[in-house]
């Protein structure tokens, strides 16, 4: 059997993603709360996530006439005992959430945290113990509070490392006897793709918009060093992870200069978990920064902090693979956050991403090579458009298949010698999506009465994956056999 009696199956989601209230029981404004949706026809990129100060104004004058489905969510802040208890009928171990940051802290700078906030996720950890659900705790999930964005432009700012370490304190000592598995900072890549996104920077305000985003950066990884500390002195037995949006990079020709443009790629995807992990900037982003004219400010301190508190364990999403070239041309396609050149072996889900199950093998194997540190999935899925049928069914067996393809190459990368925590699927329940916030994307087991206009009941159905994803988990990935009752 290759998964270990302990693996933790279970699902991952965002708060600003499902709960929705976003101004309910002191909750402050967070950078979430400002991305507008846009429908597809009026996008202009594939995604719609990035913010700058002029939309930031123009919302809090009033000035608009749109949605905020990150305000919205699938209401999961007053309906979570009953999708925790849909998730126990699955038999899940262990549940993914983030903390919304600004329900604890409203502006991220206030004296005092909010005790609603700190008592609304005591109930929640409470209700998942009851099954002997794990949580996973995101600190951080694109939900840095307002207050710091308006104030220091977000991480940008070294001050807010401090807000970040002192609101980090105050959940570890708050929560330590219910929470074991942390990780500070979701896809901490994502600042150098959408710094707003990653780290509340607005970077229409910055003359070196490059330089502020590697700088926010830094100040990220010695805030996840210093809050790893104070873990290890809070709740000895807890563990902190990182979390990484592992992109795969596949050279599109044998020609040494695709092959070389790849293993640039994959080193640059790598570098956020070789300084989580390893404790130190590798020496290929130090050429990059000097060719790059990037001066980063490393104060007295910094980089010892970042070798003495390396992460326990590395976790990260992975959806698809991307393949790049050195020349012109090649069809282009999207993907989870990049776009890259379309690989002629692949499918791709409804939005463009390539799927690539056999590359979940691959990355899993080269991460454990590179790093020696237990790996744990802690997203991935396929987001797609499903339908409901007159008698509430839905037969996602597109899903099952992408799904089962995974998890045997997990279990082929097991047998190689990795070290695998858990996994966790993306958005169990369906969600609204981080990239387009769309509600049209889904990647649930559970179905959620909502769609991109903000229309239904918000009722809950379980789908056909439901009961595939139960049968897997209670057979501890043994039988994937996709043939389920429904
Ligand atoms: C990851 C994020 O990048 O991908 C999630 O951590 C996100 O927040 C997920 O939802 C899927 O992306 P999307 O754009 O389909 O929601």
């Amino acid at each position: 059997m290759a998964f270990t009696k302990d693996f933790l199956w279970g699902g991952a989601t965002a708060a600003n993603q499902i709960e929705g209230a976003y101004d309910e029981a002191g909750k402050g404004l967070s950078a979430a709360d400002f991305v507008e949706y846009i429908p597809k026809e009026k996008r202009e990129k594939d995604n719609s996530m990035e913010v700058d100060s002029e939309v930031i104004k123009r919302i809090l004058a009033g000035g608009h006439d749109g949605r905020f489905p990150k305000r919205e969510g699938i209401d999961f802040y007053h309906r979570y005992k009953e999708d925790i208890r849909m998730f126990a009928e699955m038999g899940f171990k262990s549940f993914r959430l983030s903390i919304h940051w600004s329900r604890i802290f409203p502006k991220g700078y206030d004296g005092e945290p909010n005790e609603a906030g700190l008592q609304y996720y005591e109930d929640m950890f409470k209700e998942l113990k009851k099954y002997d659900i794990e949580p996973v705790v995101t600190l951080s999930h694109y939900e840095t509070p307002y207050g710091l964005i308006e104030k220091y432009n977000g991480w940008k700012s070294r001050e807010v490392i401090d807000h970040f370490v002192r609101y980090a304190e105050t959940v570890f000592n708050r929560y330590k006897d219910y929470v074991k598995y942390w990780m500070t900072f979701n896809e901490i890549n994502i600042m150098n793709i959408s710094p707003y996104t990653g780290g509340g920077v607005l970077s229409d305000l910055e003359e070196k918009p490059k330089q502020t985003s590697y700088q926010a950066l830094h100040h990220q990884f010695v805030a996840s060093s210093i809050a790893t500390k104070k873990l290890r002195e809070i709740a000895p037995d807890a563990l902190m992870g990182c979390m990484l949006a592992r992109m795969s990079f596949y050279p599109y020709t044998s020609n040494p200069a695709d092959v070389l443009l790849a293993q640039q790629e994959n080193q640059k995807n790598l570098m956020y978990t070789d300084v989580h992990a390893r404790g130190e900037y590798p020496n290929f982003i130090k050429r990059f920064f000097k060719e790059n004219n990037i001066e980063l400010d490393i104060k007295d301190g910094d980089l010892e902090l970042l070798r003495e508190y390396p992460v326990d364990y590395i976790s990260f999403s992975y959806y698809m693979s991307m393949t790049v070239s050195a020349s012109e041309g090649g069809e282009e396609t999207s993907g989870n956050l990049v776009r890259g050149v379309k690989n002629p072996y692949l499918e791709a889900s409804d939005w463009g991403w390539q799927i690539d199950p056999i590359g979940l093998r691959v990355v899993l194997n080269d991460m454990w090579d590179r790093y020696q540190k237990p790996l744990f999935i802690v997203e991935n899925g396929l987001g797609a458009y499903d339908e409901l049928t007159e008698d509430k069914k839905v037969y996602d067996d597109y899903r099952i298949d992408y799904l089962k393809k995974h998890i045997e190459q997990m279990s082929e990368a097991i047998e190689d010698g990795v070290n695998l925590m858990g996994y966790l699927s993306w958005g169990p329940i369906d969600l609204v999506s981080m990239s387009t916030s769309e509600m049209s994307k889904r990647y649930g087991y559970i179905y959620v009465d909502k769609d991109d206009d903000g229309n239904g009941t918000l009722d809950r159905y379980r789908k056909k994956s439901f009961n595939w994803y139960k049968q897997v988990i209670e057979t501890n990935g043994e039988n994937l056999d996709t043939d389920v009752d429904y």
